[in-house]
C-alpha cells in the first residue's frame, strides 16, 4: 500500500514537472514554481520509464471535449492535487525539536540528522505548490468546485431512507421536466450553431 501510493506520488509529481515543461508554452507557469517543482523532483525522483509508461495519473482525454466540461473536470483535478499534497505534507518526518534549533550544522554523526532538513525543505516546497494550487482553484474554479461538492453529495443520499425515496418521487416530476428541456435546448442550440454555420458559408 505504502508502496503504491509512493509510486502514485512519484506520477504525479512528474506530471506536474511535465505541465511545467510541457507543451503549453509555460507563460502561465511562474518561474518561481517551476523551480520549486524542479527542486520536488529532487526529493521524488522517477525513472524515464516511469514517466513514458503511457499511463498519465490524470487522463488529458477530458480536457478535449466542451470548455464548460473541461472546466468541471479541472476543477475535480485540483481538488485531487490540493488532497495529494495534504497527504504527503502528512508522510514526510515531522522535524525533531533538536535540528531545528541548532540549525544548518547540525552535527553529522549520521544520516538521520539530514533527513529533517532535507524533509523541511521538502515540506515547504510543498507548502508552496499547495498555496499556488488552492489560489488557482480559489480564483478561477470557485463554481466548479461548488458543484463537485454537490455531486458528492449526491452519492451520500439515504437509499434506505423511506421518507427519502417518497420525496425524491415527488420531487421528480420537476426534475424530469428540467432534464428534458435543459437536453433540448442544448441540441437546439447546436443546430442553430450548425445552420448558422451554413448560411455563412453559403453566403461567403
Ligand atoms: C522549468 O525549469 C526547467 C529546468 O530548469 C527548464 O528546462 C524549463 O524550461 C522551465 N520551464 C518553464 C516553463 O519555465
Amino acid at each position: 500500500m505504502m508502496m503504491r501510493m509512493g509510486s502514485v506520488m512519484r506520477k504525479v509529481v512528474c506530471l506536474l514537472a511535465w505541465l511545467s515543461v510541457g507543451q503549453v508554452s509555460g507563460s502561465y507557469l511562474p518561474q518561481d514554481m517551476n523551480r520549486t517543482l524542479q527542486d520536488l523532483l529532487q526529493h521524488y525522483k522517477i525513472s524515464k520509464s516511469d514517466i513514458y509508461d503511457g499511463k498519465q495519473v490524470f487522463p488529458k482525454e477530458e480536457l478535449k471535449g466542451k470548455m464548460e466540461s473541461q472546466m468541471l473536470f479541472m476543477g475535480g483535478v485540483l481538488e485531487a492535487y490540493e488532497k495529494l499534497i495534504v497527504h504527503m505534507l502528512k508522510e514526510l518526518p515531522t522535524p525533531s525539536p533538536l535540528s531545528a534549533t541548532s540549525g544548518d550544522k547540525a552535527d553529522t554523526s549520521g544520516p538521520s540528522t539530514a533527513k529533517p532538513l532535507a524533509a523541511g525543505n521538502t515540506r515547504s516546497n510543498l507548502n508552496k505548490v499547495l498555496e499556488k494550487i488552492r489560489d488557482l482553484k480559489l480564483h478561477s474554479y470557485k463554481e466548479q468546485v461548488k458543484i463537485l461538492h454537490e455531486l458528492q453529495k449526491l452519492k451520500h443520499i439515504e437509499m434506505d431512507n423511506i421518507k427519502v425515496q417518497g420525496k425524491a418521487l415527488w420531487e421528480l416530476p420537476w426534475i424530469y421536466e428540467k432534464a428534458n428541456s435543459l437536453a433540448d435546448n442544448v441540441m437546439r442550440r447546436r443546430r442553430r450553431r450548425r445552420q448558422t454555420r451554413t448560411k455563412s458559408r453559403l453566403g461567403a
